[in-house]
């Protein structure tokens, strides 16, 4: 079964959750958006990564997974997301990617956050510093990546 991983990050998280789960999938490949177009047709399994802003699922990603919505009906899939709030994040991906898709994946999962100003520039450096200074005065952690819903991500793909 031929894999890819196929991920979109402005500050770094998603990439390192790809990382990750790379270690514990194995023969993937991990494929980055921003360098290049994968061809969703060579694979029979594909896991997407991307992370939310301003509650949108980050724009690449979702333009590709909505572009091959017709060509998942017939392929394994899965999804994970890295953002901050977590009680409604499954609610964010229906809203962007429709129920359907959400419905037929996999595996869905959220992976946490983490706050990485120093990792991305303008816009996103300062939202993220914003955030981070929010977080630092209320004690929260400025790196949440779950590993245990990694490994349950990780779990469902060997098992699809
Ligand atoms: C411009 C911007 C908007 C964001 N909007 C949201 C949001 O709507 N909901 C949320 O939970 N997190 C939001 N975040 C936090 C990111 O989802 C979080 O930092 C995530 O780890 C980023 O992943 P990345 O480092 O792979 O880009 C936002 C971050 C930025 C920079």
């Amino acid at each position: 079964m031929k894999k890819a991983l196929i991920f979109e990050t402005r500050s770094g998280t998603v990439e390192e959750c790809a990382h990750l789960l790379k270690e514990k999938i194995q023969d993937i490949e991990v494929i980055n958006l921003k360098k290049d177009k994968p061809d969703l047709s060579k694979y029979d399994l594909v896991v997407f990564g991307g992370a939310y802003y301003a509650g949108m699922l980050s724009g690449k990603l979702k333009k590709l997974i909505k572009r091959n919505r017709q060509a998942l009906k017939s392929k394994k899939y899965a999804i994970y997301v890295c953002c901050i709030s977590q009680d409604d994040y499954k609610e964010v991906l229906i809203k962007n990617l429709g129920k359907e898709l959400v419905d037929n994946a996999v595996a869905v999962e959220l992976f946490g956050y983490q706050v990485n100003p120093q990792k991305t520039k303008c816009f996103n450096r300062f939202v993220l510093k914003v955030i981070k200074k929010a977080f630092e005065k209320e004690n929260k952690p400025l790196s949440a990546i779950k590993e245990d819903s990694i490994d349950a991500f990780a779990k469902a793909i060997n098992q699809a």
